[in-house]
């Protein structure tokens, strides 16, 4: 007789097996409209928000792995919808502002990068300095643009 425990430990590692062959998308789609800005916010942007807002996600080992894939894509495959920095100057000048708006929110608030990401990837966390960057930018461009608050 087999044990119970074996069984459970064999189905385990068969669906876990199977799983790996279940297709995921990986694929970084080539840049369409770069994000042009001074290298002092482009180095952080890149540093702290371009693995889930670009299309220059850089897949880390254990993106090839199941189930754990599926959360690392999914929070690509939404990031980039949300705000894609690849394909910044494709955007409207309305849709730019909202976001500049919301990009300064979520990094006051400290809500981005997500906390699964900055505690896997501490040196992603952004420091008063870089909010600061953040800041000048979203405040410049909004008075340029005409929408200050
Ligand atoms: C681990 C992936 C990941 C990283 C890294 C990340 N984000 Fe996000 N971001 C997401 C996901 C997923 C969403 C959509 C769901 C949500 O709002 O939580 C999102 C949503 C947003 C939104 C909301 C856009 C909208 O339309 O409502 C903003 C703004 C944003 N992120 C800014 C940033 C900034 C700025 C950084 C870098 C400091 C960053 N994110 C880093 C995954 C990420």
């Amino acid at each position: 007789m087999i044990r119970k425990k074996t069984w459970i430990f064999v189905v385990s590692a068969a669906l876990l097996l199977f799983i790996q062959f279940i297709p995921i998308d990986r694929s970084n789609p080539s840049e369409t409209a770069e994000f042009a800005a001074p290298r002092e916010l482009t180095d952080i942007l890149r540093r702290s928000c371009y693995d889930c807002h670009s299309n220059e996600t850089i897949w880390p080992w254990y993106s090839r792995i199941a189930p754990v894939s599926w959360l690392v894509a999914h929070d690509v495959h939404e990031g980039r919808e949300h705000l894609n920095f690849s394909i910044w100057d494709g955007y409207s000048e309305e849709k730019k502002a909202k976001l500049r708006k919301e990009i300064q929110e979520e990094a006051r608030e400290g809500e981005m990068p997500p906390f699964q990401y900055s505690s896997i990837h501490p040196a992603a966390r952004l420091n008063e300095r870089d909010k600061r960057v953040l800041g000048d930018w979203i405040e410049g461009e909004s008075k340029y643009m005409g929408d200050a608050r």
